[in-house]
C-alpha cells in the first residue's frame, strides 16, 4: 500500500496553493476544473494565487460527470501545445480522475485503455496537485483514475503510484458553495468508501485503520447541517476513506451502483445509498459490528431522503438481468468479502427494487 500524499489542510488553504506549487517547481500548469467551479468563482481564487506566484496556468473544463476517454483525449488535444510541466485537478471526484487521466496520455500516449489496471506506464508522469470542492469520492488520496470506456459504460479503474497527487489540498471553505443534495450524495459516497473498505477480501491492518478513522469522521457529520466543521470533518473522513481504498479496493455496493449510474444517470453516491444498506445485509460480516451495532439498519436510515426504491428511478423487473451481467464485470465485485457474481448481484438489485 502506498502511503498517501501529504495534505494542506484548512480553512482558506487554497490561498497557499500558489505558494506550494512554486515550491514543487510549477511554471506552467494545466487547471482540470468542471463548470461548477468556474460558476463558483473558485478557478478565479485558484488562477490568482497561481498567478501571484508567478505560475502560469491555463484552465480547462470540457468535460462532465463520469469523465470517459473521449473526454479525456479532448483534454489531452487541449494541453498538448500548451508545454505544460503541471496539472492542478479542482472540483468532484470527476475533475481530479480527469486530471490523472489527461495525464497518462499526455505523458505516455495511445487510450485510457492502455493503462486499465496498475502501473502500465513506461514514461514519467507530471507532477499534479489535487483540491476537492465536494466532500466524498477521496479521488485525492489515490492513485487511480476512474475513466468510463464511452461505448461499454465500464468504468476503467487505470493505476499508477506516479499517479497520485503530489500534494492534495482540502479547504473547508471551499465546500461551503456544495448544494445540500450534493453534499448528501458526495457524504454517503465517502460513508460507503469507509464501510465497503472495512471488510474486503484485499483489507489489512493499515487500511483498516484509515476506514475506522473515516468512519468516525463520516458518520457524525454526514447527518449535520452543512457548516465549517461539519464540512471539515466529512472533508477529512473522505480523505482517510480515500486512503483506505488505496490499500483494500471496494465491494458490491460499488460493483451495483455503477450500471445504475451508466444505463439510468443516477448519481453515483445516489446509487451507492440505494444499494448499500442492502450490501451489508447480505454480506453479513462480523466485523461490521466493529462500525455500528447494526450497520445495515442504521445506513438505510442515513439513506433516507436521498435513495428511493428501484423501481422509482424507471428500472423495471425485467432490465435486472441486464443490470446484474453489467455489474458482475465490474472490477470493485472482485474483492467483496462474499463472493460476487452475476446471481448474486440480480439478488441484490431486487432486494433493491
Ligand atoms: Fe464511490
Amino acid at each position: 500500500m502506498n502511503p498517501p500524499p501529504p495534505l494542506l489542510y484548512g480553512p482558506g488553504a487554497l490561498t497557499q496553493v500558489g505558494r506550494l506549487a512554486r515550491d514543487l517547481g510549477f511554471r506552467r500548469t494545466l487547471i482540470v476544473a468542471d463548470h461548477g467551479m468556474e460558476d463558483a468563482g473558485h478557478i478565479g481564487a485558484l488562477i490568482a494565487t497561481l498567478s501571484e506566484a508567478g505560475v502560469e496556468c491555463s484552465p480547462w473544463s470540457n468535460f462532465s460527470a463520469n469523465p470517459d476517454s473521449a473526454m479525456i483525449e479532448h483534454g489531452r488535444q487541449f494541453a498538448a501545445h500548451l508545454d505544460i510541466d503541471s496539472i492542478i485537478g479542482l472540483g468532484g471526484g470527476s475533475s481530479l480522475d480527469a486530471a490523472k487521466g489527461i495525464n497518462f496520455v499526455l505523458t505516455n500516449g495511445g487510450t485510457m485503455k492502455d493503462y486499465w489496471g496498475y502501473g502500465k506506464t513506461t514514461q514519467p508522469l507530471l507532477p499534479m496537485i489535487g483540491i476537492p470542492a465536494t466532500t466524498g469520492t477521496g479521488s485525492e488520496a489515490q492513485s487511480y483514475a476512474l475513466i468510463s470506456d464511452p461505448e461499454t459504460h465500464v468504468k476503467m479503474a487505470c493505476g499508477d503510484p506516479m499517479a497520485s497527487f503530489r500534494y492534495a489540498v482540502l479547504d473547508p471553505l471551499f465546500t461551503l458553495s456544495q448544494p445540500p443534495a450534493v453534499r448528501a450524495a458526495a457524504g454517503y459516497d465517502a460513508l460507503s468508501h469507509a464501510v465497503e473498505t472495512y471488510v474486503t477480501t484485499k483489507r489489512t491492518q493499515s487500511s483498516q485503520l484509515f476506514s475506522r478513522q473515516a468512519w468516525r469522521l463520516l458518520h457524525s457529520s454526514f447527518a449535520a447541517p452543512a457548516s465549517l466543521d461539519s464540512n471539515a470533518d466529512l472533508q477529512l473522513g473522505a480523505w482517510f476513506a480515500g486512503c483506505a481504498i488505496e490499500g483494500s479496493m471496494l465491494g458490491a455496493a460499488h460493483a451495483c451502483a455503477n450500471p445504475l449510474t451508466a444505463r439510468y444517470g443516477i448519481t453515483h453516491g445516489i446509487a451507492i445509498a440505494i444499494m448499500l444498506p442492502h450490501v451489508v445485509r447480505w454480506n453479513a460480516c462480523p466485523e461490521y459490528a466493529d462500525l455500528h451495532p447494526n450497520l445495515s439498519s442504521y445506513l438505510a436510515e442515513l439513506a433516507v431522503g436521498l435513495a428511493l426504491p428501484l423501481r422509482e428511478y424507471g428500472v423495471t423487473m425485467e432490465v435486472l438481468p441486464r443490470l446484474a451481467a453489467d455489474a458482475a464485470l465490474q472490477w470493485t465485485g472482485r474483492h467483496n468479502p462474499r463472493p460476487f457474481d452475476a446471481a448474486a448481484a440480480q439478488e441484490l438489485y431486487q432486494c433493491a427494487f
